[in-house]
């Protein structure tokens, strides 16, 4: 970067506006949004597996047709994502790539097993409210193609979580047996939903530069406590237990005093031993490969296409 363009990349940044892909920016910084978009990315896509576990299973057609069209929607985010990406000259099947061969990490959150139905409620409720809180603020970051998909993003993540809520408090408003399967989903997916927004900040790699470059707005612990503050009184409503004998609202603080994630847990899913880790790649890869001949007939079409736009 010469001096003068590195001066036009700051004076942008300070002022609150938008960096465009033919812009001149640092390395640092296109290398951090490729990180981060393809991370981001490939959540989206992994993160159908756990919820599509359940679309033959779902308790009524109302449910089925809910179910189907999240997980759509989850793949349609993936794809923004990826196109976000190419914005930054990486290309999309080097980072498919990455993502199979275990190079390039996706959300530690869809390493967890969805045992019963509740669990896709709770997902819904927990997960895409915690995608929410850490994606708002997405949508106002430096980078304009990554904070333009983030307003679509948004918009269906609030139906995701919507639909999520919903459902728990129709499981806990049914039978005992109901109730109890609610609880035991929030039992299990309170403390990696929380996990989700990263190790606390003094462990945080990259956010000190990804602050001051205006990628992100919070702090990993301060979106932690935003959701812990938003969710806790959800709880609350549906009648449900939070498991950590800490959480409690302190009236100084105007927050909610909350337990520490087990970081070493984290720290184990992030690096590929968690519950589920080898099955969520093994069917990634297989759907990918399986998916070849998609590829190879959109090419195809694609050349016959400029072919006869050239002739
Ligand atoms: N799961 C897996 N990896 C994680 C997680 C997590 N929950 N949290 C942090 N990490 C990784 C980071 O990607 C980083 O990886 P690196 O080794 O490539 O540098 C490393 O742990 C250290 O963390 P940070 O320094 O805090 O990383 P960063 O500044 O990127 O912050 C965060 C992490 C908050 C997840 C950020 O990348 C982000 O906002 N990403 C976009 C949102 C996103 O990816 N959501 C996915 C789940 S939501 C959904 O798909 C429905």
């Amino acid at each position: 970067l010469t001096a003068a363009e590195q001066a036009a990349f700051d004076a942008v940044v300070a002022d609150d506006g938008r960096i465009e892909p033919r812009d001149a920016m640092p390395e640092g910084y296109r290398r951090t949004l490729v990180r981060q978009i393809a991370q981001h990315a490939h959540s989206e896509i992994i993160g159908m597996q756990p919820e599509g576990n359940w679309i033959t299973r779902a308790p009524s057609l109302r449910r089925k047709a809910i179910l189907y069209a999240k997980v759509q929607d989850e793949a349609g985010h993936g794809l923004y994502l990826y196109s976000a990406a190419e914005t930054l000259g990486a290309d999309r099947a080097d980072l498919l790539d990455a993502l199979h061969a275990g190079k390039q990490k996706y959300s530690t959150i869809f390493n967890y097993p969805t045992l019963t139905w509740a669990d896709t409620m709770a997902i819904g409720w927990l997960v895409d409210g915690a995608a929410i809180m850490n994606q708002v603020p997405l949508s106002r970051c430096s980078y304009g193609p990554y904070a333009r998909a983030m307003t679509r993003v948004c918009k269906e993540e609030s139906f995701h979580q919507r639909q999520g809520f919903e459902g728990m408090l129709t499981l806990v408003r049914g039978t005992e047996a109901q109730r109890r399967m609610a609880q035991d989903a929030l039992d299990r997916f309170w403390w990696p939903s929380l996990m989700m927004f990263g190790p606390p900040d003094d462990a945080s790699p990259n956010s000190a530069q990804s602050m001051a470059w205006g990628i992100k707005r919070f702090s990993n612990d301060e979106l932690r406590q935003k959701f812990v503050d938003v969710t806790a009184p959800q709880a609350d409503f549906l009648g449900l237990r939070v498991p950590d004998p800490e959480l409690r609202w302190n009236d100084e603080r105007g927050h909610y005093d909350f337990g520490t994630p087990d970081w070493d847990e984290f720290m184990r899913v992030v690096k590929g031993d968690g519950p589920c880790n080898r099955q969520r790649l093994e069917a990634r890869r297989r759907a990918h490969d399986e998916g070849a001949w998609v590829r190879e007939a959109a090419a195809a079409h694609a050349a016959r296409r400029s072919a006869v736009a050239r002739a």
